[in-house]
C-alpha cells in the first residue's frame, strides 16, 4: 500500500524501482501533466522581443499566424498549430519546424503535423533563392497528400504574418485553445494512462 505520505520514490536506480515508488511518481504525474500547456504556452512567451530582423518578434508573428487561422474559421487544433509553429524558434536555431513537431506530436493529426514538420521548407519558397538556396525545395514533397494544405498554411497564415499594423488577438485569448489541445494526447506511449487519468 502506498505511504501518502511519501512524496519521493526511494530507489537510487531505477532498476530497484517498486509498485509505491512508482504509484508516487504516477501520483505526481497527474497533477504534472495537465499543466503541459501552461509549460508551451509559457515557452512560447520567449519569442517575445526576438526580432532577429524581421519586421515583428517572434511572438507576435505567431500571434498573427493563429489570428489569420482564426478569422479564416479553421478549428481549434488547426489555431493551435498556427500559433505554435514557431515554438522551436529558441531552442532549433538550425531545425525549428523540428523541435515545434516534436512537442505538438501527440496533439496534432497527421496532416496538421506534416504541416507544423514541413512548414519552414515551404515557406522557404518566399524567400530561400534571396540566400542562394531553390525556393522549390519543396516541390520533393509534391506527391504528398499534405503538400496543398502546407502550402495553403504558408501563403494564408505563415507569410502574410509579418505585418506590424496587423490587430493580432492577444495571447490570453488563445490560451483556453492551447489548454485543451496541449494537455492530453491523441498519441502517445503514455495515452492508456492518460486517458484513464482524464476519466477519473
Ligand atoms: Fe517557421
Ligand atoms: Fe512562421
Amino acid at each position: 500500500m502506498t505511504d501518502i505520505t511519501r512524496d519521493h520514490a526511494r530507489f537510487r536506480s531505477m532498476i530497484d524501482g517498486t509498485q509505491e515508488d512508482w504509484d508516487i511518481i504516477a501520483r505526481e504525474q497527474k497533477a504534472f501533466a495537465p499543466q503541459n500547456g501552461r509549460r508551451i504556452l509559457d515557452h512560447l512567451k520567449l519569442l517575445g522581443g526576438d526580432y532577429g530582423g524581421f519586421p515583428v518578434d517572434r511572438l507576435e508573428h505567431c500571434l498573427q499566424t493563429a489570428t489569420r487561422a482564426h478569422r479564416d474559421g479553421r478549428d481549434e487544433e488547426y489555431v493551435v498549430m498556427a500559433l505554435l509553429h514557431d515554438i522551436g524558434d529558441t531552442l532549433g536555431a538550425f531545425n525549428h519546424p523540428d523541435v515545434a513537431a516534436a512537442i505538438l506530436k501527440p496533439f496534432l493529426t497527421e496532416e496538421n503535423l506534416w504541416i507544423v514538420q514541413h512548414h519552414g521548407i515551404f515557406q522557404g519558397h518566399y524567400f530561400f533563392h534571396y540566400l542562394g538556396l531553390d525556393r522549390d525545395m519543396r516541390d520533393q514533397f509534391k506527391d504528398s497528400p499534405y503538400y496543398d494544405a502546407c502550402a495553403e498554411f504558408c501563403e494564408k497564415y505563415d507569410a502574410p504574418a509579418f505585418d506590424p499594423d496587423y490587430d493580432s488577438e492577444p495571447l490570453e485569448f488563445f490560451e483556453p485553445m492551447v489548454m485543451r489541445i496541449c494537455s492530453y494526447p491523441k498519441s502517445s506511449i503514455y495515452k492508456k494512462v492518460m486517458t484513464a487519468e482524464a476519466a477519473e
